[in-house]
């Protein structure tokens, strides 16, 4: 186990939380259909459901708050944001939005024509959708090692560069973007290597093809870059980020995660030729281009949290204590995905619940028994999240490779102490798996079904 690093700051505000009790989580989990999404925040012990959005701010942050500016145009919050994005990503046109999946659809609505591809190392669910809803087809090309629970390659999140090569050759004309994921968040949170950012950049070239990088965890994938990478340790941050933004054509950002803010993202571009219809829908669907759906007060928040996440004492601490908590699991031989993540903590649902067939959603099973022991709320990202109806068979669906539980870690929120209790749940659980009881779907939306099913218990 890495040597556990403390908090780099003191608490200034607390807000309290509480653990009801047993009985009472058990009637929440009735009452939710047993899906963890259906509960009250105030009913949650510990809440591990996302590290999107959940961040605390700093003294800083808040104080930037008051400086506010809510003039419609011109707002002086816009442009200390835009010049710490151009200072920190080297890309000098830069469109606010309120949050990523907005750069996602600006994006795609604008470049894509029905019929064409976008490749990614692994799209996140609002990019594919967004690729899909445009009439473009989202194709997935990470390194096969990415997609395996076990095995300990430093860069899972890396493209499959043989792939791209041979998809970006055999359909010339129709990839107007390669997007690359930092970290691969679909994929366990697994960085991507500075070399293979090189390679994506390579092959984009020799085909004219730009390439966006999905940025939302960028400062955490530079972490793992200087920490696993040969002839990167030492590096300042800052320089490895530069590098890599500077091998790119621009990216989409949700500052909901390495901006360190509650609500924000941006969308930044080296070449101008987008940019005036980008900025003429985001007129449309968010509103004038210097402050693109955000109050100025929360482009300040964000302009300040992009500067702290690369704070080198603070992405020690923030890396070093998800891999703390997930090798804590992983020594008490809990089966997580390895090696750990950079925002989250991901346990193989089905070899955590061997007695339960995959059709039994062991994953959601594992969510339901984490609020119900500890009132601890996780995310199934598994069956119930990515099966499909079997069109051959009807009745059954087709699962996906893994049937994992998340764990999100948010950004200064909980200490090293709670998530020692937590690591405590998940071990008490696994030592004693006849506890987790399998479910059934009892209601489904069509899309997105995982937000709003309700089950059963079997
Ligand atoms: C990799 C990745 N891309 C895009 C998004 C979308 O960002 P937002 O939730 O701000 O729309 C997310 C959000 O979780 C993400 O993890």
């Amino acid at each position: 186990m890495e040597k556990l690093q403390p908090e780099p700051w003191r608490v200034k505000v607390v807000e309290p939380i509480r653990r009801i009790e047993r009985g009472q989580r058990e009637a929440r989990l009735r009452d939710a259909g047993y899906n963890v999404f259906g509960i009250a925040s105030e009913d949650i012990y510990i809440d591990l459901l996302t590290d999107s959005g959940t961040s605390a701010m700093s003294d800083a942050q808040w104080a930037g708050l008051m400086r506010g500016d809510e003039s419609y145009a011109g707002g002086r919050n816009f442009y200390h944001f835009e010049e710490t994005v151009r200072d920190i990503f080297g890309l000098p046109y830069v469109i606010p939005t309120h949050q990523g999946r907005v750069a996602e659809n600006l994006l795609f609505s604008t470049i894509l024509k029905p019929g064409d591809i976008v490749p990614n190392n692994t799209h996140f669910d609002t990019t594919r959708a967004n690729v899909e809803v445009n009439g473009g087809t989202a194709v997935d090309f990470v390194i096969p090692e990415g997609k395996q629970a076990k095995g300990r390659h430093p860069f899972k999140g890396n493209m499959d560069l043989e792939r791209l090569e041979a998809c970006l050759a055999g359909n010339p004309g129709k990839v107007p973007v390669v997007m690359l994921t930092l970290t691969n968040n679909s994929g366990g949170g697994q960085p991507v290597s500075l070399q293979n950012v090189r390679g994506t950049r390579d092959v984009c070239r020799r085909h004219g093809v730009p390439l966006l990088i999905d940025a939302c965890r960028f400062a955490e994938n530079a972490w793992f870059i200087r920490e696993r990478e040969e002839g990167q340790a030492g590096r300042p941050i800052r320089e490895i980020v530069r590098e890599i933004f500077d091998l790119s054509d621009g990216c989409t950002m949700s500052a909901k995660k390495d901006g360190l803010a509650n609500i924000g993202g941006f969308l930044a571009l080296r070449d101008e030729v987008w940019v005036e219809r980008l900025k003429n829908k985001l007129i449309l669907i968010e509103g004038f281009p210097t402050y693109g759906g955000l109050a100025g007060r929360d482009l300040e928040a964000v302009a300040l949290g992009l500067r702290e996440v690369l704070q080198e004492d603070y992405l020690a601490f923030r890396v070093g204590q998800v891999t703390s908590f997930g090798e804590a699991l992983a020594a008490a031989g809990v089966p997580v995905v390895e090696p750990i993540g950079g925002h989250a903590v991901y346990i193989d649902g089905r070899a955590f619940a061997p007695h339960l067939a995959p059709e039994l959603y062991p994953a959601q099973a594992l969510t339901i028994a984490l609020y119900l022991e500890g009132g601890i709320r996780a995310v199934e990202i598994g069956g119930v999240m990515f099966g499909r109806p079997d069109p051959r068979h009807p009745g059954k669906e087709t699962l996906p490779d893994l049937d994992l539980v998340r764990l999100a870690v948010p950004r200064r929120v909980y200490t090293n102490t709670h998530l020692q209790y937590v690591a405590g749940v998940v071990i008490d659980l696994h030592r004693d798996p006849a506890k987790l009881r399998g479910v059934r779907i009892v209601h489904q939306a069509a899309v997105l079904r995982h937000f709003t099913a309700r089950f059963e218990m079997v």
